[in-house]
């Protein structure tokens, strides 16, 4: 979603800025601008991508050493120059950058309306500038007494930088529901959404918490209120994210190259975690709330898109290995169902970016509600990461890819270690299938390698179904989420309509769809239902559907029926996921290429969804 950039210090703030909106581009969005001010306070916006808004400002004289940018992700207003922040205020003294929504903003606008305000956008961003102008002019107020005072008037999320003209030395910054980073370089400061634009320049941040006001003044220190006038002190964290991997390092695209760190990503979510030898696995972020784990009667899972198809998995591998029941909800419905949640729940909220705002408030109602809530995130510090009671970082390294692939593998991981750790402390699992099972887990990163040796197999399958209008993907047991995620990744990056659906529920609609322009994509790598597996794909066949299946090595009953096969290494049936996912997520990429799609930033969707 929205993206934001700003920088106050010595240094030139126009390449840091376009550079941090270009670092930011993988959240998704569909304008973008900058202001500058070097005694003018000069601002350019357009329609479309960073690279417009560069064409926009060549040759322009932005020298100056203050600046805000933002890229914009539609909410209020279709996407147009005009909408695109940042936003001026009346006088033109003033602007500002704003991610999140002002809820109340029709009300407030329609007051300044009535004063005579004029606006010049349909956003609800430009209502909020004005009004802290309204205010400072009117109470005679400093600026950031103005903000503060404004944004008790305000309902809704947001983060904010304020810039101007007439207080070079100055950025205000506040933030409430939407996340915000400031970066403390030597006499300067850094401000954006996440730390992807920061990381260059300093490694010191501090994560503003919700309704705080940050203070930024050139040759001095940062200074945080709270917007009822409480002062805090700054908790300055040290950022451990690796350049490198905010780069493509020679992969055509950061989708590509994430699908790649696989091995990787899964054998770093499981380190130090998973000791073989001793037999122990153990997860240091949630040891103090382990033993509500264990003795939970329910656990409920909520979380959205990718991450709630990992909470499915996490669902089958609790229920199988710790014999507790869980509930996986979609965060989005879970928060406004009125559910019934008890005490003694556990509710684990899987998250990749840590900031998603329906699995947000999801852990805030059942927090509410006294239940513990444990995190599987991937953003260090980020919102969920610090709602929650406790939590286990999935450790997979940044994911630039608006569409969701090594974060998945690395949550199905942690949900497998949680599984497994809590089967063993509860003792619903034989020692011997226990020591089974995590040796096979060590042995998945190297089985995950040998799988993307399918990728030449894959790319001559895209060649095939590229010009496919629909798609149906079919899968049993631990085989029916994966499914679901391989729908989920064409829709999302090649625009071909796909569903995903437990194999044998196919014959109660999907069915209906079968004919011989229909790929069938049907994960038939199962040991317990295997020939349930394959009478769902002679039902597909007698309907002349083109069957791409994927299989475990050497079989030879599928291969005899289906069109296509790609071939896994065998594994336990329930690690499977961790393995058939990465064929699909692959076939998704190479279609979307061959359909000249924009694979990193697929039209429409955003990285981290900040509004509801
Ligand atoms: C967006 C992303 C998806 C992601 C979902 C949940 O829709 O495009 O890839 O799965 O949000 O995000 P989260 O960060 O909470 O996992």
């Amino acid at each position: 979603m929205c993206g934001i950039v700003a920088y106050i210090g010595p240094r030139q703030a126009c390449p840091i800025l376009i550079k941090g909106l270009h670092r930011l581009e993988y959240r998704g969005y569909d304008s973008a601008g900058i202001a500058i001010l070097n005694s003018e306070l000069k601002l350019f916006k357009s329609k479309g991508k960073v690279s417009d808004l560069e064409e926009l400002i060549e040759g322009k004289d932005l020298s100056g050493t203050v600046g805000i940018a933002h890229t914009r992700w539609a909410t209020h207003g279709e996407p147009n120059d005009v909408n695109a922040h940042p936003h001026f205020s009346f006088s033109k003294n003033l602007a500002i950058i704003h991610n999140g929504i002002i809820e109340n903003y029709a009300p407030l606008k329609q007051e300044l309306l009535k004063r005579g305000f004029t606006f010049q956008s349909d956003t609800d961003t430009e209502v909020l500038i004005h009004l802290i102008e309204d205010i400072q002019l009117n109470e005679h107020v400093s600026l950031d007494k103005a903000v503060q005072i404004a944004l008790n008037q305000v309902v809704g999320a947001y983060a904010i930088v304020i810039i101007d003209k007439n207080d070079p030395d100055t950025l205000i910054v506040a933030r409430k529901g939407s996340p915000l980073v400031v970066g403390i370089g030597d006499k300067e400061f850094f401000v954006a959404s996440d730390a992807t634009p920061i990381v260059e320049y300093t490694r010191e941040v501090v994560y503003l918490n919700d309704e705080e006001i940050a203070i930024l003044k050139r040759n001095d220190e940062l200074k945080i209120r709270t917007i009822t006038n409480i002062a805090k002190t700054p908790y300055v964290q040290t950022l451990e994210i690796n350049l490198s991997a905010l780069e493509k390092e020679g992969f055509e695209h950061f989708m590509l190259k994430e699908i790649y760190e696989q091995p990787r990503s899964i054998r770093d979510s499981m380190r130090g975690r998973l000791n073989v030898k001793s037999g122990v696995v153990s997860l240091g972020g949630i040891i103090e709330y382990q033993q509500k784990l264990i003795s939970a009667k329910r656990i409920i899972i909520v979380a959205c898109g990718t991450s709630w198809h990992a909470g499915i998995v996490g669902e089958y591998l609790i229920e199988e290995l710790a014999r507790i029941p869980v509930e996986v909800e979609y965060a989005s419905e879970f928060r406004y169902r009125n559910p019934v949640i008890y005490e003694d729940d556990v509710v684990i909220a899987i998250s990749q970016s840590g900031e998603t705002a329906d699995t947000l408030a999801a852990i805030e109602l059942a927090k509410s509600k006294g239940a513990t809530i444990i995190g599987i995130c991937n953003v260090v510090g980020s919102s969920i990461a610090r709602a929650t009671h406790a939590g286990s970082y999935t450790h997979a390294g940044p994911e630039i890819g608006v569409a969701s692939t090594k974060a998945f593998t690395a949550q199905v991981t942690l949900l497998t270690l949680m599984a497994l750790m809590i089967a063993d402390r509860k003792g619903t699992i034989s020692k011997s299938r226990y020591h089974q099972i995590i040796n096979e887990l060590d042995a998945i990163p190297a089985k995950v390698e040998k799988t993307l040796l399918v990728n030449d197999k894959i790319i001559e399958l895209a060649g095939i179904f590229k010009d496919s209008r629909n798609a149906l993907y079919l899968g049993r047991g631990y085989n029916f989420p994966v499914a679901m995620e391989g729908a989920l990744k064409l829709k999302e990056i090649s625009y071909i309509h796909a569903e995903g659906y437990p194999a044998a529920e196919m014959k109660h609609g999907p069915i209906a769809l079968i004919d011989e322009e229909m790929p069938v994509v049907i994960i038939a790598t199962n040991k317990g239902t295997y020939e349930k597996v394959v009478s769902n794909i002679q039902e597909v066949k007698a309907r002349k559907g083109k069957i791409i299946a994927i299989v475990t090595e050497g079989d030879q009953t599928v291969k005899a029926l289906a069109d296509h096969i790609i071939e896994v290494p065998e594994t336990e049936e329930m690690l499977v996921p961790l393995i058939a996912t990465i064929p699909l997520q692959l076939l998704s990429y190479h279609i979307a290429v061959l359909r000249g799609c924009n694979v990193d930033q697929p039209r429409n969707l955003a990285k981290s969804v900040t509004v509801e």
